[in-house]
């Protein structure tokens, strides 16, 4: 699948040097990681997901065909990567067996080159009837999750009461571990005003699944340290985005997993000194799913005409999503946290149109000026943007490929990004397929 559409040389591949790279999103989401981990892993011999689950959908088009992954590596359309499941990724046998027969179905089978951790704990269905009985319960205050299981699978691993994939290497103890965990789980659902699972049902839709992901259970972090130690070369793919994050971001509208490098180091299983490159993916504007303060959202038909424009309609739940312009407040936030070392700047084409583009340098609260992300998050909602306006450039970039030929204008919004954050931009997206990138 990956052969005729060739990737960027090993020039392009690092933004310092380093031999291994993370991608992560620095808004909240859905910035274009995908795309930017399939052009990486070109170069790459393991590429890793280490949090989230199948909340993540990841767009990769190759030769104007797409697919969508949400817990497969989005290296897998690269005959040559090997696919880690790692320990911190929360595992929906159901999801995960879907996504490959998608991928089987279409004539591509990359079972042979996926390995799923040991230590990864599993999204059962009582996780999703749990999923959505907290959101139906939370009325108006819902977090506008994706019902994935994310939240709940999460919390049976802190509260310490989780299945984690291992147990899978013992078949009937492990279901009898489910069903136990089952009773447990429907006396909340029931105290939620939601229906009791049925024991037998939940089973029976689940364990073919569990059997049939076994196989790929391993004890990835003994794997990851091997190849290492043999030099082989990472890619870490993070999932959501740092506006995401359980603990830096938009609380309590955000994910249950911490979505910057410490969630990649914990749940990959391999230390700091491997991570090598971080290298953020930032939309050349803002778009969220789900509910929550988005001080830049533009609730108009301006908004409605950038939704239109980019294809903002979720990956993985289909919902519009919300946008505005682009917030450099959000993303100086995340740069700083994670240590970003170069940008990836997605989607440049889709403001190709706009005879002038504003940016938010910072917020307005309370009467007083501030370049930061407020903790809470009441601050957070009453927020003013500040904008600072910058010419477009009014012409077609989809088929440009070097930066020389980008319009002056385009340029300069680059530039301005670059000084307002102190970071490079070193990747832009001119276009959703693989080859449509301009690199620096
Ligand atoms: P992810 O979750 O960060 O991987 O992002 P998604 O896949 O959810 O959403 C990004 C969307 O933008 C997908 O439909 C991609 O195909 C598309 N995309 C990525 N980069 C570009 C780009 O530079 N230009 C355009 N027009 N589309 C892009
Ligand atoms: P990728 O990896 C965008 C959002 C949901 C909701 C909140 C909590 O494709 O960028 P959850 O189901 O995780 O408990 O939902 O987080 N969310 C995402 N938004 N992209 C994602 O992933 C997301 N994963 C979760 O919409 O607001
Ligand atoms: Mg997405």
């Amino acid at each position: 699948m990956s052969s005729s559409v060739s990737a960027p040389n090993s020039t392009t591949r690092s933004a310092t040097g380093a031999r291994n790279a993370v991608v992560l999103g620095l808004q909240w989401g859905d910035e274009g990681k995908g795309k930017v981990i399939d052009l990486l892993a070109a170069q790459t011999q393991v590429v890793v997901r280490c949090q989230g689950g199948a909340n993540a959908g990841h767009t990769v088009v190759v030769n104007g065909k797409k697919s969508v992954l949400h817990l497969l590596p989005s290296g897998i359309l690269h005959d040559g990567a090997r696919c880690i499941i790692g320990n911190g990724v929360v595992v929906d046998p159901l999801a995960l067996c879907a996504e490959l027969d998608e991928l089987i179905a279409g004539g591509y089978d990359p079972s042979s080159r996926l390995m799923v951790s040991d230590r990864a704990h599993l999204v059962l269905p009582c996780h999703k009837a749990l999923d959505a009985a907290f959101e139906n319960k939370k009325g108006d205050a819902k977090v506008g999750t994706t019902l994935r299981g994310i939240g709940p699978c999460y919390a049976d691993k802190v509260a310490r009461t989780g299945l984690r994939c291992s147990e899978l290497r013992d078949l009937p103890m492990f279901e009898k571990k489910l069903r136990a965990l089952l009773i447990q789980v429907n006396e909340y659902l029931v105290h939620l005003g939601a229906a009791a699972l049925d024991l037998d049902a939940a089973a029976k839709q689940i364990m073919p699944a569990c059997t049939r992901i076994a196989k790929f259970v391993a004890d990835t972090a003994s794997f990851l340290h091997e190849a290492a130690a043999a030099n082989q070369c990472f890619l870490f793919e993070g999932a959501q985005g740092v506006l995401l994050d359980i603990d830096y971001g938009t609380y309590p509208f955000v994910t249950s997993s911490n979505t910057g490098v410490g969630g990649i180091i914990a749940g990959s299983g391999l230390s700091h000194k491997q991570l090598g490159d971080i290298i953020g993916v930032v939309k050349a504007y803002s778009t969220r799913v789900g509910s929550g303060p988005f001080p830049v959202e533009l609730a108009n038909s301006k908004g409605d005409d950038i939704r239109k424009r980019g294809g903002e309609f979720g990956a993985t739940t289909g919902r519009p999503r919300r946008c505005g312009w682009l917030d450099l407040v959000a993303v100086r936030f995340s740069c700083r946290l994670n240590g970003v070392d170069a940008i990836a700047l997605t989607k440049l084409d889709i403001l190709d149109t706009e005879a002038s583009i504003p940016v938010c340098v910072a917020y307005e609260l309370d009467g007083k000026r501030i370049d930061t992300i407020p903790a809470r998050i009441d601050d957070l909602a009453k927020v003013k943007p500040i904008y600072e306006t910058l010419p477009g450039w009014q012409r077609p970039i989809s088929a440009i490929r070097t930066y020389a030929d980008l319009p002056p204008a385009a340029k300069s919004y680059i530039a301005y990004i670059e000084k307002h954050i102190g970071v490079p931009v070193r990747w832009i997206g001119t276009g959703p397929g693989r080859e449509e990138i301009v690199i620096r």
